[in-house]
């Protein structure tokens, strides 16, 4: 192989390494797809509720969070008129604060939104 040859090759190999390295692959969360069912406070929200904010947001004079979230009037108070949908939405100062919940439980949240806040 003549040298030339070879330096094009060598080169060629090089470029394929430094771009196989520098494809940044960024996982998709998967994709829950639509809900086409009617999201409802006691079926859907309540326990995404009661798992992720009650530590803080569960008694009626809650020491830590200050509103407290454990029955229906309570949580669609504060999503329809506070700010609970901004907050678990927020990515700077997310509810819970340990971080934002995943899409799929943000999408029924927002989809109760959508379909009026049902309690059942
Ligand atoms: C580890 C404790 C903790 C958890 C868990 C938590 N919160 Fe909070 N939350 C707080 C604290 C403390 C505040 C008050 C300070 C602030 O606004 O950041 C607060 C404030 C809020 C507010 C604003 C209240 C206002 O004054 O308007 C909302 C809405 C809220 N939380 C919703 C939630 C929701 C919904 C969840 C669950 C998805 C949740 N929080 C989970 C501690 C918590």
């Amino acid at each position: 192989m003549k040298t030339q040859h070879y330096k094009l090759l060598m080169v060629s190999f090089f470029c394929l390494f430094a771009a196989k390295c520098t494809t940044t692959e960024i996982p998709l969360e998967e994709d829950p797809g639509p809900i086409t069912t009617l999201v409802k406070y006691n079926t859907d929200v309540k326990t995404i509720i009661d798992n992720n904010c009650l530590n803080c947001h569960g008694t009626a004079t809650p020491r830590i969070g200050g509103i407290p979230l454990f029955n229906y009037s309570q949580v669609r108070e504060e999503a329809e008129f506070g700010t609970l949908i901004n907050r678990m939405n927020s990515t700077i100062n997310p509810m819970p604060q340990s971080g934002m919940l995943s899409a799929e439980k943000l999408a029924i949240i927002d989809q109760w939104k959508a379909d009026g806040f049902l309690e059942n």
